[in-house]
């Protein structure tokens, strides 16, 4: 069953309030929802009123306190209906009971570790009780609280708390109220023996916020950073785009068992613990700072989101796309800029680029879907955030901040579409977007090709940019993309070239665009002959190929002004020898000895910071690298290249980045701050280096992991020793394994580590793991350290050619989707590779999900997935 945006329709009933009583005993939740529905003025007498319901069961019905009939309503599996409502305001109370504790699926009310919490987008709220579970139902709701003091000495909602007390018999209530009208996916509820942390915000109008995180009794200390990080939030949105708390209090709850990262929740954010908890010992800089953005993230939402929601989940992109933007922009002002941006294109290139070239592409905003948890992807939110991101290149900063004014001003309160949003920046630049609107409706990476040239006589400098984008599951045709161009000309000595016109189009300063298929540009009054550097900043989310040269890309490296195509330039170099030993082709010593200069002066230039320096000699990834290959690839002779030529380029300097990595050890005690962070990562990069390519290296990783007196240089120690497979690799993973026995977030560390074993061996030991009786088979975070890192950052041993690697996950896929199909169906896609592939391997792939979809009962959101693979 698909739903299409084509069909969007208003319910002929809309709901003008929500009354909630939840009544919480250890064996079972009973919940009485008093919902006040109006029919729309164009509402015929009569018509339905159809609830959507997920696996409810009615103990009782009434309308303005009238019992229904039996032969008026029908209740089933997808919901309850009432045949004949009045034609008038009513209300309807419905009854059902919950079985938290059994609810595996975390979607609904559920336990995680004895704590009552909840996670409704987008479809969960049907789990809790009879609703019009869709974004475009907007209500104030009333949530009422009862539950046994001594089990649940917290009880929290939305909004603000305007009644607690006592309750007999050894319980307690507590009464919330959410003024703002919310759509349901935002509703949640928190009940349990919890410890927290409080502070406060004062907001720029004088609102004194009162902010509580909670969590495990114990762990408080773990809460601090993302403490701080709330904080931070909070002024950062005033000062950067005028946004203002609105409530008087503003909770997050963290617990071990959750879906995904975090979630929105009106003035009760709900987080996974490992997306809070930090300490120097048990977290590492990475986390800290998925920490702080994560909670940016959630923060933004409030107005990204909560205040201005979407009218249907085909606009999911609409608050994801943007709050990503949002958060990414946080990230870039509390930190480096370049450095976030290079991370976020790394990630793009990693997640994004491979999910629109595959059999899972689809648009920003999709017009169809099957399932709609399957559409929380990073085409969504990631690539979703580059097309703001655009828009604010386009309309520049000052032309971006006052659409995004009118944007709040337009729309606050309700539940909106793309269109609106773009509409917002048409009206305050008075300009056509419609064009640029093709970014939100069409998949695929386009592919930019620029070729230019030079003529000495007449000063003048050609240059031709072409957009092609390949065909995607359901778009054979690609109109083509508005696509912006920042861009400069570097002289021969590397400094700024000028011009004194162009013709062939438009150039506004450092900026071209490209919308139409392709562009000439004359550029006059050129001295010497340019070497260009295009897209800085990676201004459009596109892959580009030129004629440059190596020399001319590792002169960009050395010499552009722009920080983010410095560092592309020597990974295109990079990635490019690669790509050509991947695939048999001997490399010239000239060319590597070149890159190898390129690495060795980047690392002594003074003016560059340590956490850059880390980027620029971090290698690419297995998988940017085949990407690059394109087809028939083996991944296994992609690993091997990757290591060849590593050990090529370090082996001659090794002393020197010896000599380097020892001069960066720590001397001040751990700080989670950018710049420590940046030299440890810098330190860590010189040890992966050192550990691929010297024979010193093992002895140096094994050295620093029992030396480490933090996560991040003891985790990147193992890490670098597995992903090595060095001698001493196996001893430590036992010692990790033991020594933090008892945390599980440092347990998701062990388990995400030994998924990336390059050895023959690795499958049977991560086997053995899942089988072991007392593995959390129901806890997401684990299933996704093990199975998740193993597809996704793995490929030699997930796509190995005897099958091993692909049945081996698609037998625990089947497994977790009896009790999570949406971990399941997450960890699946990682066969979006399969078309990628050399013929063998492709083919034993495909077989391995033909036998999952024949042999198993899939759930939708696993049979979604594996049908589109196969049919892509
Ligand atoms: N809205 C949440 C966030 O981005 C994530 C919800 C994810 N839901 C899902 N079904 N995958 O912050
Ligand atoms: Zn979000």
């Amino acid at each position: 069953h698909t739903i299409f945006l084509k069909d969007y329709a208003e319910t002929p009933y809309s709901v003008v309030s929500v009354d909630m009583d939840f009544k919480i005993e250890e064996a079972s939740t009973r919940v009485r929802t008093q919902i006040t529905f109006e029919p729309r003025p164009t509402t015929e007498p009569g018509t339905p009123l159809v609830l959507d319901g997920d696996g409810l069961t009615l103990s009782s019905i009434a309308v303005d306190g009238y019992p229904v009939m039996l032969a008026d309503y029908a209740a089933n599996e997808t919901g309850l209906t009432l045949a004949e409502p009045p034609h008038r305001r009513f209300v309807l109370e419905t009854e059902v009971h919950l079985k938290p504790e059994d609810n595996k699926k975390l979607m609904g009310l559920y336990r995680s570790g004895g704590t009552w919490c909840t996670q409704c987008e987008p479809e969960g709220f049907r789990r809790i009780t009879y609703y019009l579970d869709r974004p475009d139902i907007l209500a104030p709701f009333k949530v009422r609280i009862t539950a046994p003091r001594e089990v649940a000495p917290v009880l929290l909602s939305n909004g603000n708390l305007i009644d607690k007390g006592d309750a007999g018999d050894g319980l307690h209530y507590a009464l919330w109220e959410d003024p703002s009208p919310k759509p349901a996916y935002l509703f949640a509820l928190v009940a349990g023996d919890l410890g927290s942390i409080t502070d406060s915000f004062t907001t720029m109008g004088g609102r004194k916020v009162d902010l509580a995180i909670y969590c495990t009794h114990g762990k408080q200390a773990e809460c601090a950073y993302a403490m701080d990080s709330l904080k931070r939030s909070m002024a950062w949105d005033e000062k950067r785009f005028g946004r203002e708390y609105d409530l008087d209090v503003f909770n997050i709850v963290a617990v071990s068992d959750f879906n995904f990262g975090a979630m929105e929740n009106k003035g009760l954010n709900i987080f996974n613990d490992k997306l809070v908890f930090a300490l120097p010992e048990t977290a590492s800089d990475a986390n800290y700072a998925n920490i702080e953005r994560v909670i940016a993230h959630e923060y933004f939402h409030n107005w990204t989101g909560n205040r201005i929601t979407c009218r249907d989940w085909f606009q999911l992109c609409l608050k994801e796309g943007l709050t990503v933007y949002r958060d990414q922009e946080f990230s870039s002002d509390e930190r480096s800029r370049p450095v976030q941006r290079i991370h976020d294109v790394e990630n793009l290139r990693i997640t994004q680029f491979p999910e629109d070239g595959g059999p899972l592409a689809h648009p920003p905003r999709p017009d169809h879907y099957r399932e709609i948890n399957n559409f929380y992807t990073t085409t969504v939110y990631q690539k979703g955030s580059e097309v703001v991101r655009m828009l604010a290149t386009l309309l520049g900063e000052a032309g971006f901040r006052k659409g995004m004014d009118l944007y709040f001003e337009r729309h606050d309160g309700e539940a909106t579409t793309i269109e609106a949003f773009l509409k917002v920046f048409e009206d305050a630049a008075g300009i056509d977007l419609s064009q640029f609107g093709q970014w939100y409706t069409q998949a695929g990476t386009p592919q930019v090709t620029a070729s230019d040239s030079y003529d000495a006589a007449s000063q003048t400098y050609t240059l031709t940019l072409a957009q092609n984008t390949l065909p995607t599951p359901n778009q054979p045709e690609k109109p083509p993309f508005v696509i912006p161009v920042k861009f400069g000309l570097l002289g021969p000595n590397g400094s700024p070239m000028g011009w004194a016109s162009v013709r062939g189009g438009t150039v506004q300063d450092d900026l071209i665009v490209l919308d139409s298929e392709s562009v000439t540009l004359t550029f006059e009054g050129v001295a010497n002959k340019p070497v260009p550097s295009l897209f800085r900043g990676f201004s459009a989310p596109i892959k580009l190929s030129t004629s440059l040269s190596q020399q001319d890309l590792l002169f960009l490296a050395r010499h552009d002004s722009d920080p983010f195509n410095r560092w592309d330039a020597l990974q295109t170099v990079a990635t490019g020898l690669m790509a050509r030993s991947a695939t048999g082709v001997s490399l010239d010593a000239g060319d590597v000895d070149a890159l190898r200069e390129a690495i060795m002066d980047t690392l002594a230039n003074p003016d560059l910071d340590d956490a850059f320096k880390a980027l620029v000699i971090s290698m690419p990834d297995e998988t940017v690298i085949a990407r690059q290959i394109g087809k028939d690839v083996d991944p296994g002779a992609v690993a091997v290249a990757r290591r060849n030529l590593i050990r090529t380029l370090v082996e001659p300097v090794s002393e020197r980045l010896e000599a380097y990595y020892g001069r960066l050890a720590d001397t001040a005690p751990y700080s989670p701050d950018a710049r420590q962070a940046g030299r440890r990562s810098l330190r860590n990069g010189l040890l992966s280096l050192l550990t691929a390519g010297s024979s010193r290296g093992a002895a140096l990783a094994e050295a620093q992991y029992k030396d480490a007196s933090n996560m991040t240089d003891r985790y990147a120690a193992l890490a670098i020793s597995v992903h090595n497979w060095t001698a001493a690799a196996p001893a430590l993973l036992g010692d990790f394994r033991t020594r933090f026995a008892g945390d599980p977030l440092v347990f998701d560390k062990w388990l995400m580590a030994s998924s990336q074993a390059p050895d023959d061996g690795v499958i049977e030991r991560m086997s053995a793991v899942l089988a072991a009786p007392d593995f959390p088979r129901t806890n997401p975070n684990r299933l996704r350290s093990l199975l998740g890192g193993f597809v996704m950052a793995n490929p030699a041993q997930f796509a190995r050619e005897d099958g091993l690697g692909f049945r081996f996950v698609t037998e625990a896929a089947a497994e977790i989707d009896q009790v999570n199909p949406q971990v399941a169906a997450r960890i699946l896609t990682g066969f979006r590779i399969l078309p990628l592939l050399e013929a063998k391997r492709r083919a034993s792939g495909q077989a391995a999900l033909e036998s999952l979809r024949s042999q198993h009962q899939l759930s939708r959101n696993t049979g979604d997935i594996v049908d589109r693979i196969l049919a892509g």
